[in-house]
């Protein structure tokens, strides 16, 4: 089969490299892709908010699956425009993208299904927000409900600071995703990912990661779109990911359907690991960046063919296995980020991948032959070991062979699971 995949980063560099290594298929389109991609695909530009665009171009080379990597075309509607031409999709509809799209949504279905989460109070104004506030205790969780980029969520320490938070938030700063806050109680514990693919009523359980999303060492300074993860993640232990699926992932996933909103793709549940057992901090209606990575690195098996049966409601004995082995990821990002990064550094790979190591593109472009940096986060060097240390070691040996003088990354990527390894003497 022919497949498109839509996005441009890291995590769709790994979507790339592993569909490109599907026995079932034949052709894969990216759009717009990035030079890492481009050695897996044909890239094309396509413009994703022009969805007829999208389906004439799907009908010329016959494509019979559409892989969405980011949130945005999801939210956007795209799989319904393509659904509706007749074309398979992987991602949900507009309608099921709302549990990343809204966190009012997630939060209220949460609350009829009764799964664990945070408890919430929906506002629309800063005066209903300004009352809600006295029903928290500090710290005071802030949340814009729509899309803010990563940037919408703000854990006041203080009534005075939230109160700034919630002006900023309200005065327009995320535009519509602003028009609504959500505040949350304030959970305790470790966060780990949890990832399902679902047709809408089959779900399979897809691994499980944990990632970096502060910017420096020891998990300090601002938040990012994350600076490195790995996979599995051993806090998440079997019987835990069993709670996950039975009081989160399926009652989700059941809800939904009975509201006939089905969800099809992947479902990435970030869970606060409290005292209590597993809470859902929230829903992303795409998979992780750079938890992707991890999880390509691990995945056996025919990723397009897998997809496809999720695009068409055969997920039933489909069955994914991951290799048992660690895999772990270091971003390098562009100095200044996540502020604004510094453009058009030199990169070169060298020998970074000659032991089994690789490295995803996530904000490379080639120019005059040459790789340069054009974005926050560049490259995901990606190794596997048998556990997080020698995982680690191992990419980061990759890292030292790669040349990036305008970059950097955090040097410390696992260390809350390396420290317990070192406590276990594994
Ligand atoms: P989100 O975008 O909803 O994942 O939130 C970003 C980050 O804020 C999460 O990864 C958590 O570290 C933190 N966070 C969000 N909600 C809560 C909560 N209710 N309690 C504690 N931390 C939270
Ligand atoms: N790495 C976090 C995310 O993809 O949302």
């Amino acid at each position: 089969m022919n497949v498109l995949l839509l996005g441009s980063g890291g995590r769709e560099h790994a979507l790339a490299w592993k569909l490109a290594q599907s026995p079932s298929l034949s052709r894969l389109y990216a759009s717009p892709g990035n030079p890492g991609i481009a050695e897996q695909a044909e890239c094309v530009t396509l413009d994703v908010t022009d969805h007829n665009a999208i389906a004439d171009f799907c009908r010329a080379q016959h494509i019979a699956l559409v892989v969405i990597g980011p949130e945005a075309p999801l939210v956007d509607g795209l799989a319904d425009s393509l659904r509706d031409a007749g074309i398979g999709v992987f991602g949900p509809s507009q309608a099921a993208a709302r549990l990343e799209g809204s966190k009012g949504f997630t939060k209220d279905l949460c609350a009829r299904a009764g799964i664990p989460t945070a408890g919430y109070v929906r506002t629309a104004s800063p005066g209903e927000a300004h009352a809600a506030l006295a029903r928290f205790t500090p710290p005071f969780v802030l949340k814009a409900d729509g899309l803010a980029a990563g940037k919408g969520v703000v854990i006041a320490e203080d009534i005075e600071a939230a109160e700034i938070a919630l002006a900023d938030m309200f005065s327009g700063r995320f535009g519509d995703a602003g028009a609504e806050v959500v505040i949350e109680e304030f959970m305790e514990g470790e966060e780990a990912s949890f990832f399902a693919l679902t047709d809408g009523t089959f779900v399979l359980p897809f691994g499980s990661a944990q990632d970096h999303k502060r910017v420096g060492e020891g998990d300090t300074g601002p938040n990012t779109g994350g600076m490195g993860a790995y996979s599995p993640a051993p806090v998440l232990t079997d019987a835990l990911q069993a709670r996950v699926m039975d009081e989160i992932i399926r009652p989700t996933v059941e809800t939904l359907a009975g509201d006939g909103n089905p969800y099809t793709g992947v479902l990435y549940a970030g869970l606060m690991l409290t005292e209590e057992g597993p809470k859902l901090i929230e829903y992303n209606c795409r998979f992780g960046d750079p938890e992707c990575q991890v999880l390509m690195m691990r995945l056996r098996g025919d990723l397009a063919a897998i997809m496809l049966a999720c695009a068409r409601a055969e997920l039933a004995g489909v069955r994914a296995d991951f290799a048992p082995e660690t895999a772990l990821t270091v971003v390098m990002a562009a100095k200044g980020y996540p502020g604004t990064a510094e453009k058009g550094g030199a990169i070169g790979i060298g020998g970074a991948e000659a032991d089994g190591a690789k490295v995803f593109h996530a904000g490379t472009v080639r120019k005059d032959g040459e790789l340069i940096a054009n974005g926050g986060r560049v490259l995901n060097i990606t190794a596997t070991g048998k556990n997080v240390t020698d995982a680690q070691a191992r990419a980061y040996a990759a890292v030292d062979a790669v040349s990036f003088p305008t970059g950097f990354c955090r040097r410390d990527i696992g260390w809350r699971e390396i420290d317990r390894e070192a406590r276990q003497g594994k």
